[in-house]
């Protein structure tokens, strides 16, 4: 009765016609700084709505909510409300390893309860989360008697945008993220034109773009729409009205139409819209952390972030193959040896080994993949225990690898061996790939059956003390704040097209889009750190479209707790630059954006975790660049001794990639620095206590 009545009195008080007449404000909450606020609204018909405001003005506006089934009736339309609660939530938690330590997770929580008047008067409730960087928002189906099992056809959250945004996306492919980001107007949005080239598997079935989905509005304001805790349901792209500049859900589906199948009571992932007045608070934002629950794995310490080399460069450069046949294989155990030997010397602490293990005769292009990886048996010239024995004795960690090929039923056959190996050996960490079109064929990568696929992969992993690393994986929905063994991602178009790629691999702008976007979906196993900018002599028409300098930057530009040394050895060997590399941190306290735009500029300042050393990493599109910032993140009561790694004069990504110059500086937070990028450049700066 109590509720009822607050019901009544909230309807008096804050009754109001939102921007469509005839809709009913049902009730708003204000994040607590109270510069984000978002109202729930019921429409003429009874179809739930939600409005989003920023600093007062409509940022997302009268959007409908709802859902269609294959087996029930749609959900949209004729609602009423039950209940309204609202709750204020502050907490700090500790990442155990991360871009930054502590983690403040502040916001007021609107839940609202509504029911279909008519039969089968179904009820569910709309959660809100108000953060000061966006909010939050998810559909709850509690347990009930006139909803059983539902498979949902299509989910109806739309996303109404109040202008014609400057936007950067990728097509909503249901099988990959590995395209070039696009830089348009909504409206010229064209998902189903992009090239597919290059992809072993794709499919783009409407004009839809892939999350994380970010737009400057016209007053310069950043969003960023995406997913948090995306579990037991599908992965979402939206798809865009491009003549009214409105978004909507549509889920990855599987051949036959089916988008989820589950059972009340059960929660949606969130849908989350991050924003900010600078491009960089996009990337500062933990909002999707904090949607997902906390820790279920407790201490993690048996993960270490470390650098990587791995036996992997080589391969993409065809120096040398996966598969044993060919005389040409790259992991032998005297190759391994070789690379524990440069890792140990130079302060890294990992080494993944590609094609370790039999069945790569019958990798791409095979579509009878099912039962042809082994994830345990090693090709007769690599001594898998002899080389753990030598890289134990080097303080080395193996990284496994598992390229599953698109096979996950082989996959998911082997875990618990493939991982009782890895126990045995000690080894915690795996890298996992999913190439090509997933068997059965019925499946995309990005439905409900691989969501749950990953996510039996990671609880699995967790059981044996096994951290992963996925490639042509569902995209990171913030996940690693329950399960911290899942540690990097390749969600991405990553560093490797630059080895292959017949469309002049990864433009300079690449590394000043990506943070923005795939990379608010968490760490990004991009691997950089390619010297050797041409290739020579490994490939005559590919090379990396970036100087030297730039490559370096992207140690502190992109976050990722395993950052892979990618080039070979040799490249490195006599290179004073590679002293940045030696240095780098890859687990941090802290982490700022100093500045950036999206598509142009990025420069980032960490703080290394266990230390008092601070390093900065800036990068720059195809045009030079003069950036100035200040030091006044440093500790003011200490000196440092700065190293910076600068482009060379002449440096030019195309004409002169590997000019560079190192200076060494006295600094303090006093200090402004002014540097120069090349075009395609960067800088990449160590900042040490003296
Ligand atoms: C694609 C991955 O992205 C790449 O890193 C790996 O080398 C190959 N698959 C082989 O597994
Ligand atoms: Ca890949």
């Amino acid at each position: 009765m109590k509720k009822i009545l607050s019901i009544l009195a909230l309807f008096a008080t804050i009754y109001n016609c939102s921007s469509c007449s005839n809709n009913l404000e049902i009730a708003d909450i204000s994040s607590p700084s109270g510069n984000v606020k978002v109202e729930l609204i019921l429409t003429k018909n009874g179809t739930a709505a939600y409005r989003m405001l920023f600093e007062g003005k409509p940022i997302i506006e009268t959007s409908t909510l709802g859902f269609d089934f294959k087996n029930a009736p749609s959900l949209s339309g004729n609602l009423r409300v039950i209940s309204i609660d609202t709750t204020h939530f502050n907490e700090t938690w500790e990442m155990p390893w991360g871009d930054q330590r502590y983690v403040n997770n502040h916001y007021k929580e609107l839940k609202v309860k509504l029911q279909e008047r008519n039969q089968p008067n179904r009820e569910f409730f709309i959660v809100f989360r108000a953060f000061d960087e966006g909010i939050g928002f998810r559909y709850e189906f509690p347990e009930q008697e006139n909803m059983k099992m539902v498979t949902i056809s299509n989910e109806n959250t739309q996303f109404k945008l109040t202008g014609d945004h400057l936007c950067w996306w990728t097509p909503g492919d249901w099988d990959i993220y590995e395209y070039l980001y696009k830089t348009t107007k909504i409206s010229k949005i064209d998902a189903k034109q992009k090239r597919k080239q290059d992809l072993a598997q794709t499919y783009i079935p409407e004009n839809a773009v892939n999350t994380p989905f970010t737009m400057k509005t016209q007053d310069g304001i950043y969003l960023s729409i995406h997913e948090a805790a995306v579990t037991n349901y599908a992965g979402m792209t939206l798809k865009v009205d491009t003549s009214n500049y409105t978004l909507q859900s549509l889920l990855v589906g599987t051949k036959s139409g089916i988008k989820v199948v589950t059972q009340p009571p059960f929660v949606t992932p969130w849908r989350t819209i991050i924003v900010g007045k600078k491009a960089g608070d996009l990337i500062e934002s933990k909002l999707m952390l904090n949607l997902n629950e906390p820790n279920k794995l407790g201490d993690v310490s048996w993960f270490k972030p470390m650098k990587y080399v791995g036996i992997w460069w080589e391969m993409h450069l065809d120096k040398s193959t996966w598969a044993m046949k060919g005389g040409k294989h790259g992991a032998t155990t005297e190759n391994a040896k070789k690379y524990i030997d440069f890792a140990a010397a130079n302060n890294i602490g990992g080494l993944l080994v590609e094609g370790w293990n039999t069945g790569w005769e019958h990798w791409i292009g095979f579509e009878d993949r099912e039962g042809i990886f082994d994830f345990v048996t090693p090709y007769p010239d690599y001594n898998l225990a002899e080389v753990v024995r030598y890289a134990k004795q080097k303080g080395i960690s193996i990284i496994m690898h598992h390229e599953t090929s698109a096979a996950p039923r082989t996959y998911e056959k082997q875990l618990d061996t493939a991982y009782a190996l890895m126990q045995k050996l000690n080894i915690h960490n795996v890298k996992t790939g999913y190439v090509g079109r997933i068997i059965p064929d019925s499946l995309y990568h990005q439905g409900q059956w691989m969501v749950n696929h990953y996510r039996k992969v990671i609880e699995t992993a967790a059981k044996y003390h096994i951290a992963v690393d996925a490639h042509e994986p569902f995209k990171g929905t913030g996940e690693w704040r329950t399960y911290p063994n899942v540690i990097s991602r390749e969600d991405f178009r990553g560093q490797e097209f630059n080895a292959w790629s017949v469309d002049g691999g990864n433009p300079p702008e690449h590394l000043t889009i990506l943070p923005f976007t795939a990379g608010l979906a968490g760490p990004m196993d991009y691997t950089p750190g390619i010297f050797n900018i041409k290739l020579k002599p490994y490939k005559k028409d590919n090379q990396v479209n970036t100087t030297l300098v730039h490559q370096l930057a992207l140690y502190v530009v992109i976050y990722s707790p395993i950052q892979m040394v990618a080039d070979l050895p040799e490249n490195y060997e006599g290179n004073p630059a590679f002293q940045f590399i030696r240095d780098v941190g890859v687990d941090w306290d802290q982490s700022k954006v100093l500045n950036g735009e999206i598509g142009d500029y990025l420069t980032i300042a960490r703080k290394e975790r266990g230390t008092d050393k601070w390093f900065v990493g800036a990068v720059t599109d195809e045009n030079a660049r003069t950036i100035t910032f200040k030091l006044d993140f440093l500790d003011p009561n200490k000196n440092y001794k700065a190293t910076l790694y600068l482009d060379g004069d002449d440096a030019d990504w195309d004409k002169n990639p590997t000019s560079y110059k190192i200076i060494k500086q006295d600094v303090n937070s006093t200090c402004e620095l002014t540097l120069k990028l090349a075009p395609g450049g960067g800088a990449a700066i160590s900042i040490i206590p003296n």
